[in-house]
């Protein structure tokens, strides 16, 4: 996959992995990097799908309608990629916490949903129910930060709650920060996974 590493200064920080939106590209969340763990390595990925030019990480059908097929597929592309590239560059591959925004948080809830040691930990940006009426691997204490909006029109407050509840179900210690705001992502909402990833992660 399309990608860019960034060796970190602490190795015992986690990797932030960055999943963009649609549209994006592996600069995009870089900043974001640098606001939560700036001495961490980075290993930010390009969608491998293109939608009318525009870089995805799975299909969609339609506009919150995922390629359900397409997603399972993706997911493990990118579950085996992380595992190459901690061979590639020597990083934990068990070290590994998500960072991503609308479509790349989709693909990091879904990595979740399907593989039970995928990740350390995640932030998820205005993410919605990656898939539906499956069983979720054993989640106990992994910690997620979701960022929603009251107003999001992409991803209504109702799903955000319903995927609150999915993953506290299954052992996940889930952190919501809701905001008066959209899609869009707000300084407040990084501000804040800055400070509970340092209390997860230190
Ligand atoms: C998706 O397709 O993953 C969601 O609708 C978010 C987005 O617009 O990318």
């Amino acid at each position: 996959m399309k990608h860019l590493f960034k060796k970190g200064s602490d190795e015992r920080k986690p990797v932030l992995l960055l999943l963009h939106g649609t549209g994006g590209n592996e600069e995009d969340l870089l900043a974001l990097a640098d606001m939560i763990s700036p001495d961490s390595a980075v290993l930010s990925v390009r969608g491998n799908v293109s939608e009318n030019g525009m870089p995805r990480f799975f299909r969609r059908l339609a506009e919150g309608v995922f390629d359900e097929e397409d997603l399972i597929f993706r997911t493990k592309e990118l579950n085996d990629f992380i595992d190459e590239s901690a061979n590639k560059y020597r990083f934990d591959r068990n070290n590994v916490v998500a960072v991503g925004y609308s479509n790349g948080a989709n693909i990091a809830g879904s990595l979740i949903f399907h593989y039970e040691d995928a990740l350390k930990g995640a932030i998820l940006h205005h993410p919605m129910v990656p898939r539906r009426g499956i069983k979720l691997p054993d989640l106990t204490n992994l910690p997620v930060f979701i960022g929603a909006g009251k107003n999001d029109p992409i991803c209504p407050a109702a799903e955000t709650e319903e995927l609150e509840n999915l993953l506290t179900n299954a052992g996940a210690k889930v952190h919501v920060k809701w905001e008066n705001m959209g899609h869009q992502l707000s300084r407040a909402e990084v501000e804040e996974a800055s400070e509970w990833f340092a209390k997860n992660f230190s």
